[in-house]
């Protein structure tokens, strides 16, 4: 361990990108639109955090199943795809299913033995319950902070605030993981030690505010700890 971990009392994770695969969705897309799945997923995606973000400057807020809705809308209307009723509100049940990451149990159940693990994440409490408790993890989790109450999404420094609050620690004493990196920058430009899941080989963002690790999945932070 690090001087700098051995000073972490608990650990905070974002959601959807890092627990949670947002990108298993497609699957469901291309039953509904075949070929199309991954090109919808990911347009799906891009513009819900668009949103998240536009809504924030624009004080426009509207929650996370309702921007995650309208951007599935705007996605099928930029692929020219026809999406009804039906289809849409089978695909926004898939956020209450959504896959984890293979590596995510484990690392949890071993984080959790020894330290408290909360949830910080712009989804409304009920997606992130459901979506924990579908899943198996929510047992792992004292507490999740929603960006409900505040109608204000990440990278907000107020979101951050919200752990500080409610773990009572200084900000350099709670550990952020997530694997969006403009997220990572958001919370290490508020204070957190950030650990940034790049799963995928990406560049780091030019925000200034570099993660305190950059690891590739979530049990090397298991490891870093002993
Ligand atoms: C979240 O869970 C940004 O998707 C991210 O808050």
């Amino acid at each position: 361990m690090s001087p700098t971990t051995r000073n972490l009392k608990a650990f905070v994770f974002d959601a959807y990108g890092t627990l949670f695969d947002v990108s298993s969705i497609r699957e469901r897309c291309d039953h509904f639109f075949p070929g199309m799945g991954a090109q919808i997923a990911e347009m799906w995606r891009v513009k819900q955090l668009e949103y998240s973000w536009l809504g924030s400057l624009m004080a426009r807020y509207r929650n996370f199943w309702e921007i995650t809705e309208a951007a599935l809308r705007f996605a099928c209307r930029a692929l020219k795809l026809a999406l009804t009723d039906e289809i849409r509100s089978d695909l926004m049940q898939n956020y209450h299913h959504l896959n984890l990451y293979p590596e995510v149990t484990k690392a949890l159940a071993a984080l959790s033995e020894r330290f408290p693990l909360a949830i910080l994440s712009n989804g409304t409490l009920d997606m992130l319950q459901q979506a924990t408790r579908n899943s198996h993890i929510d047992k792992y989790f004292k507490d999740i902070y929603s960006v409900e109450d505040l109608a204000i999404f990440k990278p907000a420094p107020r979101v951050y605030h919200m752990a500080v609050d409610a773990l009572d620690l200084p900000a350099k004493e709670i550990g952020f993981v997530s694997s969006n990196a403009w997220d990572a920058a958001g919370a290490k430009s508020f204070g957190l030690h950030v650990f940034w899941i790049n799963r995928f080989q990406r560049p780091e963002e030019e925000l200034g505010f570099p993660p305190d690790h950059t690891i590739q999945t979530l049990d090397e932070i298991v490891g870093l700890m002993k």
